[in-house]
């Protein structure tokens, strides 16, 4: 049976996929935010997952406000990222994994979580900036891609406890799936973030700690909060922290935090980044 063994989050940020593309690792602006990764890139060579299920929001790209799934699941043979501006050069597609799609939709349709199926899908920087800097350029990844995408965007989204017990649901498929292989979930977005209105600007740096903190031994406090607590704390946008509550319901039970990192100073967005091991 297949085993999900740790949980990675990222911000998803798009001048850091700009800034990944032009390798400013060692930028004196750009480093405390990169410096997280290597000892990442380390566990993931130890390990040697064989799939990564991506939690992300598309901002537009594959849905717009016109037609918002809740919750949709990738189904395909590869995920192209699509032209978002920044002059990013195009970064070929992402290998996907059908099989194992199609199984964690049977078992989440199974227990009533109705999803949308793409055996099409563009995946945008919600996708495609965690999945480079967790595995480097699509042809060069060394696991097959699943991403699950979950509506931040277009109200009424999801509740976090709604995602919480969908990650549950995603982690229990992955478990019974019929071969032996590592899956890494991981939690894109956030954390803190508020790009318009008149809170445009809005961290909320103490939230984001607590939230840090409390993803891995207390969960449930998180999943019961309000989104209109969320969207509050942590901003119009920083209601991405959904798709890391999704993750930690996938991981089930107790987790280890191998490592964590928050970083501000990029673009309008408290960064967080963190490795969490399965027990
Ligand atoms: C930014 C953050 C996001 O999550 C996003 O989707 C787009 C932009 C930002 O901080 O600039
Ligand atoms: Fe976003």
């Amino acid at each position: 049976m297949s085993k999900i063994i740790g949980g990675l989050t990222s911000s998803h940020i798009p001048s850091v996929g700009s800034a990944y593309a032009r390798e400013l690792f060692e930028d004196p602006y750009w480093k405390p935010f990169f410096s997280a990764f290597p000892p990442i890139h380390q566990w993931l060579g130890e390990k040697k997952p064989d799939v990564a299920i991506v939690i992300y929001n598309d901002h537009g790209l594959n849905f717009f406000l016109d037609k918002m799934p809740t919750f949709a699941i990738g189904a395909a043979f590869e995920y192209e990222n699509q032209d978002e501006g920044w002059g990013i050069p195009t970064i070929g597609k992402f290998k996907g994994y059908p099989e194992m799609s199609w199984h964690i939709i049977n078992e989440v349709m199974a227990e009533e979580f109705d999803v949308t199926t793409c055996q099409e899908m563009a995946v945008d920087h919600g996708f495609s900036v965690p999945s480079q800097l967790f595995w480097g350029k699509p042809d060069e990844a060394l696991v097959k891609f699943i991403p699950v995408c979950i509506n931040t965007v277009q109200h009424p989204i999801p509740t976090p406890l709604r995602c919480y017990k969908f990650g549950q649901a995603i982690g229990r498929a992955v478990a019974s799936f019929q071969t032996d292989e590592k899956v890494v979930i991981v939690g894109t977005g956030g954390l803190s973030h508020q790009l318009d209105g008149t809170r445009a600007g809005f961290i909320n740096k103490k939230f984001d700690l607590m939230c840090m903190e409390k993803i891995v031994d207390d969960p449930e406090y998180l999943a019961h909060l309000t989104t209109h607590e969320l969207v509050r704390e942590a901003g119009a946008q920083g209601a991405e922290f959904i798709l890391w509550l999704a993750m930690r319901g996938a991981l089930q039970g107790r987790v280890t935090k191998l490592l964590e990192s928050y970083h501000i100073p990029i673009s309008n967005t408290g960064a967080g980044t963190m490795l969490l091991e399965n027990v």
